[in-house]
């Protein structure tokens, strides 16, 4: 049997930096103190007027291939987790395989809103464990300011905008050693978007109106949940993986609020030194959020050669996936942190 492994890495972040400060700056009803007492957020990137999910994606999956010193002429397939495409089709996957020159890559995109990334990287390395693929490009890549309604100081607080991309490779070692996901859709109301789609058409059918093109979110409702089902799922990942609690080097969570991150770190008897946070810097990236922190923790050290790591994430849906990545995904030397992430870019 083939196992995946990650090869590759890298992140595009935009260059536009807002402050919590802007915030009481435009007129809402909120203080700096209160986003980052509540919410550990200090500062996130938005996309500009031309920048699309697909041109965020790219960037990630250049340097992705670059760090693998793999040519798109030989990805198989191309997964992009999203659920701010580019258009409603086609996918942004094909535009991403398209603009990368991946002739061969079949592409899809997956729709798991904040869990799509970790969901991806599981079915494109199931499809190389299958024997049907042997290199699978997976990115996160998300722009939610587009979908934020800026008067509703309770969600437009919390998000940003950007990508992270893997390389997934066949490999004769192990793999993903383990991994856990779920759906529960009676929670479906507590976090959606309802225009654009079949329910709610952009036309006006159905009684559509133009908020319905925004984000609207139950807070402390997915707050409770997301606690619970993340400790939960990692406890059961780590079983499942042959670990011990102990052997786990680090945790890269989702990054939608420090104090879930903190809240499941203490579940979980878990050290701060184990546990990966840079929400501070970008917010809730959604999709992105997962292979954004997976680049800079390793730019940082702290996912290195012999490590064991467990990504887990929740969002919309309700959704979540969990999953343990093989410990050899730094097959060489470390890239430096400018060209790993094209930090140099901003
Ligand atoms: N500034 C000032 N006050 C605010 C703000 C703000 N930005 N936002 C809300 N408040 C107020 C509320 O109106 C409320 O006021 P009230 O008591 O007068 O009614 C008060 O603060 C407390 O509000 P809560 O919602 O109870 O605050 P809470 O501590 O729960 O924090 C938050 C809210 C940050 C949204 C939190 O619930 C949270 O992070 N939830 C999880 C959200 C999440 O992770 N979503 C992403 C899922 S992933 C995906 O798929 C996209």
């Amino acid at each position: 049997m083939a196992y995946a492994q990650i090869k590759g890495w890298g992140m595009h972040l935009p260059s536009r930096i807002v402050p919590n400060e802007s915030f009481v700056k435009m007129g809402l009803n909120t203080t700096d103190e209160w986003i980052s007492s509540r919410t550990g957020i200090e500062e996130r990137r938005l996309a500009s007027r031309n920048e699309a999910t697909s041109d965020m994606a790219v960037k990630a999956a250049h340097r992705a291939l670059q760090v693998a010193e793999a040519h798109a002429s030989e990805v198989d397939l191309i997964i992009v987790a999203t659920c701010t495409p580019d258009y409603i089709m086609p996918s942004t996957a094909s535009l991403v395989q398209n603009r990368l020159g991946a002739r061969k890559a079949g592409a899809l995109d997956l729709n798991a809103a904040c869990s799509g990334f970790v969901y991806a990287l599981v079915m494109g390395a199931g499809q190389i464990e299958a024997g049907r693929a042997k290199q699978v490009l997976v990115v996160g890549a998300d722009e939610l300011s587009l979908h934020l309604d800026w008067r509703d100081r309770s969600t437009c607080v919390l998000f940003g905008d950007g990508a992270g991309a893997i390389l997934l490779r066949a490999a004769k070692e192990p793999g993903i050693l383990a991994s856990t996901m779920g759906s529960d859709g009676s929670g479906a109301d507590l976090l959606m978007i309802p225009g654009g789609g079949s329910r709610y058409a952009s036309n006006g059918r159905n009684g559509a109106s133009n908020g319905d093109r925004y984000l609207r979110m139950n807070g402390p409702q997915i707050f409770r949940w997301a606690t619970q089902m993340m400790s939960r799922a990692a406890e059961e990942v780590i079983k499942d993986s042959g670990l011990r609690p102990d052997q786990v080097d680090l945790f890269i969570p989702h990054q939608a609020n420090l104090r879930i991150i903190e809240n499941m770190a203490k579940r979980l008897g878990l050290p701060a030194d184990k546990v990966f946070s840079n929400v501070g810097h970008y917010g809730n990236t959604s999709a992105a959020s997962i292979p954004i922190a997976l680049c800079e923790a390793i730019a940082a050290g702290r996912v290195q050669k012999g490590h064991n790591v467990i990504l887990t994430s929740f969002g919309a849906g309700l959704s979540w996936e969990t999953a343990a990545p093989s410990s050899r995904l730094c097959r060489r030397k470390i890239p430096r942190r400018r060209e790993l992430t094209g930090l140099s870019d901003q």
